[in-house]
């Protein structure tokens, strides 16, 4: 006889085991725009932890170039970008965006998790290896676990591992075919930033391939917000993948790879999540197009972005919170245990802030937080608004 198998009786029980353990999402709504002031669950709160850095989604350009858009172009496109699913506003974005980023090409995806999911085990075969920080982003992590080569992982942002690493890569018999060394930009825990410049000169040495993750660089780090690579004022021959997103700081969705015209012939004939799915809507397309012009156009917003974030991190650090080692608009507010990280946020919320709690398993169970991320539409008395909030309710709690 065989034994009769409940096919979904496990669904219930794993959400209920994350609901007692307090791991499951409790997921609170915007109603309305992702504005500094908005609606979060029918409350007035200022919005502390959106990745919108620039606050771009409100941006008029980006509204009317999304609006025209489907005027000209419809809601969708039809199709995958292989088949009949690219348009010439797609096509514009990508010249637009690599003429942006000092780069020969880049390649536009549905989402920055499409790029890693797809691009990352195209890179690699069993012949290969590929080494990881320890601390990079899930849709790296699954990019990784697609890809058939081996692996290895180097200390968080230590240069020196990584050496150690490639030493040790070396001695493997039949040597590497290749290698990928691949990291985050901005780490969006802790708001710092990857030694990019110390893994390409270490990359160069053994012939290894450089890729950066910079979703929460772009928009925020180097010249009028290009990014990672130009914070580090680094060339192309020595980071091979710079990918992206345009969900964040470009206030719109999507992601991108830009590097060689080599990269992109390879990356659009190979990845699977470019080839088969979808590609944007028009509305997007044209928005992610605006936001680049905004950039080029507009440098005030990443200076601001910048000014609040030395304000703020100033301020949080006087009253006696712990800010980590944070160097970007990211600012952790290390409080201990999830309990107390939990606590804070609630409170925050109901005297008009909205923060999250970042608890265990997203870092460690003795380092709960609340993670706030500065927004440059943000004004100084909003800013204030804030650290007064936190500074009250610290003392409430004991944190200060
Ligand atoms: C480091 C990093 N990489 C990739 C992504 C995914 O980007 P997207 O929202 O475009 O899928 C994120 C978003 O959370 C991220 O933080």
């Amino acid at each position: 006889m065989v034994k009769m198998r409940d096919p979904t009786s496990f669904l219930r029980e794993e959400y209920e085991a994350l609901v007692k353990s307090e791991l499951d999402w409790k997921i609170r709504v915007l109603q309305g725009p992702s504005t500094p002031w908005c609606v979060v669950d029918g409350k007035k709160v200022l919005m502390f932890c959106s990745n919108n850095y620039l606050s771009l989604s409100n941006h008029p350009k980006l509204k009317e170039a999304a609006i025209k858009a489907v005027q000209t172009h419809g809601a969708g496109s039809g199709s995958v970008r292989p088949i009949a699913g690219t348009m010439d506003i797609h096509v514009e974005l990508e010249k637009r965006l690599a003429k942006f980023k000092h780069a020969e090409a880049s390649l536009v995806y549905q989402t920055g998790f499409a790029a890693n999911a797809g691009l990352i085990p195209q890179l690699v075969g069993k012949e290969d290896l590929i080494i990881s920080d320890e601390l990079n982003h899930g849709s790296i992590i699954d990019g990784v676990r697609l890809a058939h080569g081996e692996r290895a992982v180097y200390k968080h942002s230590d240069a020196q591992d990584l050496r150690r690493v490639l030493d040790e890569a070396e001695k493997h018999s039949p040597p590497y075919r290749r290698i990928l060394i691949i990291t985050d930009g901005v780490f969006s825990m802790d708001g710092d930033i990857a030694p990019l410049d110390k893994i390409a000169k270490a990359a160069a040495e053994h012939g290894a391939m450089v890729y950066v993750d910079d979703a929460h660089g772009e928009g925020v780090l180097g010249e009028g917000g290009r990014g990672i690579v130009s914070h580090f004022k680094l060339t192309r021959d020595l980071v091979h993948v710079e990918m992206g997103t345009f969900s964040k700081a470009f206030g719109v969705v999507g992601g991108h790879v830009s590097g060689s015209k080599d990269l992109f012939n390879f990356a659009y004939n190979k990845s699977r999540t470019w080839l088969l799915s979808g590609s944007h809507p028009p509305a997007v397309a044209a928005a992610c197009i605006a936001a680049v012009d905004v950039l080029e156009k507009e440098p005030q917003h990443v200076k601001t972005l910048w000014e609040h974030t030395t304000y703020f991190k100033k301020a949080m650090k006087d009253l006696g919170f712990n800010i980590g080692n944070s160097q970007t608009p990211i600012t952790p507010i290390i409080v201990g245990e999830s309990g107390v990280a939990k606590k804070l946020s609630q409170r925050l919320f109901e005297e008009g802030v909205f923060a999250l709690p970042i608890v265990y398993p997203m870092v460690a169970r003795e380092k709960s937080r609340i993670r706030t991320i500065m927004n440059a539409a943000l004004t100084r008395k909003d800013l204030d608004f804030a650290i007064s909030a936190f500074e009250k309710i610290g003392r409430e709690l004991q944190i200060i």
